[in-house]
Order: C-alpha cells, then sequence, then structure tokens
C-alpha cells in the first residue's frame, strides 16, 4: 500500500521535472488544488482507489457510510435492487463542505449498472456545493461510461475527468490500475496549472 503510494507521487513528479524552466526563467509555482477525495466503499476496492487518489493530491477523504445494512446474501441482494431503482438511503452525518474545495473526486462502487445509493444520496443532499468535480467508479466489468453519465445529471455539471476500475486491477496493484491513477493525478494537476 505504501510503496503504491509512493509509486504514484513519484511518477507523477517525475512528469513535472519537464517543465522545469531553465536557469534565468522565473520559477512561477502552481499550488495543488484544495481536494477531497469522496467514497463508498462496501469491500474496500473503492476505498484503496480513493486513499491512493487522495494521498497523491495531498488533499482530504470523506468516506461515506450508509446506514443500510449491506452484508450477506440478503444485503446484496437489496443492494442490488436499491441501486438498479435509483433508491437513496440514509447516510451517517459527512465530516467536509464540499464548497471549500476547489475539485471534489467521487468514487462509486457500479451496482447493478447503477451508482450505490450511499453515493446517491451524499450528491443530493450537496448539490450545488461542488465547483469542479471527478468521478470514478470500481466494477466487476462494467465500464464507467455506464453510470458516469447519470452522476453527472444528478450533479448537474460534467465532470472534469472521469475512469473506471476493476475489482481485480485494483486487488492485484496491476500496472493497469497504477497507470490510470497517473493519468488522473496528472490530468487533475495540469487543469489547475493555469
Ligand atoms: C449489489 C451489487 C451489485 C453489483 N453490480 C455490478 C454490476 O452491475 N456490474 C459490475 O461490473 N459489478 C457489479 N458489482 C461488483 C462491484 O461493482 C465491485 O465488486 C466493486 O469493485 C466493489 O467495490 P467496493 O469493494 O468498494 O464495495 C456489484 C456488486 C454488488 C455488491
Amino acid at each position: 500500500m505504501l510503496f503504491l503510494s509512493i509509486l504514484v507521487a513519484l511518477t507523477v513528479n517525475t512528469a513535472d521535472i519537464d517543465k522545469k524552466p531553465h536557469s534565468g526563467e522565473t520559477v512561477v509555482e502552481s499550488p495543488e488544488p484544495k481536494a477531497l477525495v469522496v467514497y463508498y466503499s462496501r469491500t474496500g476496492t473503492t476505498e484503496k482507489v480513493g486513499e491512493l487518489i487522495a494521498v497523491a493530491l495531498n488533499g482530504d477523504t470523506e468516506k461515506i457510510i450508509d446506514k443500510k445494512d449491506r452484508s450477506g446474501v440478503w444485503g446484496y441482494i437489496v443492494a442490488g435492487k436499491d441501486a438498479g431503482f435509483g433508491n437513496e438511503t440514509e447516510i451517517e452525518p459527512t465530516k467536509h463542505d464540499p464548497s471549500d474545495y476547489d475539485l471534489v473526486i467521487i468514487g462509486t462502487p457500479i451496482w447493478a449498472w447503477s451508482m450505490a445509493p450511499a453515493v446517491r444520496t451524499y450528491i443530493n443532499q450537496n448539490k450545488g456545493n461542488f465547483k469542479n468535480v471527478v468521478f470514478f467508479t470500481t466494477s466487476g466489468g462494467t465500464g464507467y461510461d455506464k453510470v458516469v453519465p447519470s452522476m453527472e445529471d444528478l450533479i448537474g455539471k460534467e465532470a472534469i475527468f472521469k475512469n473506471g476500475f476493476l475489482e481485480k486491477e485494483v486487488k492485484d496493484d496491476s500496472p493497469g490500475m497504477v497507470k490510470k491513477l497517473n493519468n488522473m493525478i496528472d490530468f487533475i494537476k495540469r487543469h489547475f496549472e493555469s
């Protein structure tokens, strides 16, 4: 975990070196965006990606807690039904105000080709309080493009960046996951440079 975090940060910093000015030029340090990473995670996959992004961006994290018991076979079935029908749920009060941040990155596991109910509830509770958003998903195979448009509709703005991670590539710490993470972090840093 620690190794991977360092790897993500290192690769991004290496890319930044190319932009260093030659001697005599003025160095203008561009501050990193103030970032909040918000995620719901039932079994830890989305949490792992969210925490890696937060480390790489030096951001804060908000783990959404669903008050509904989603454990066991019955929990799984009801979770799929709730997500598929676009139901909301009850969530624990959150700690951070998204309007305090330049960027809010929101991660959800894909349930029944939809966002998790806890993420739907979070977005609804905080509507109008997001300056810029990035969305990411984790799933067993369904692509982020199946879910992110509905998140954009719900939040009322287009994400500046979006991507999806497969559960297997996250569990395996695969090079594919590291590459996607680096692409995301690199894009975000460059976006806020200007
Ligand atoms: C109720 C339920 C429904 C799911 N539906 C899908 C689906 O439609 N497509 C898919 O690829 N994966 C589906 N999955 C798998 C999860 O998206 C995947 O395991 C995810 O990475 C779990 O994230 P987490 O560990 O953060 O909870 C589903 C999982 C659950 C629990």
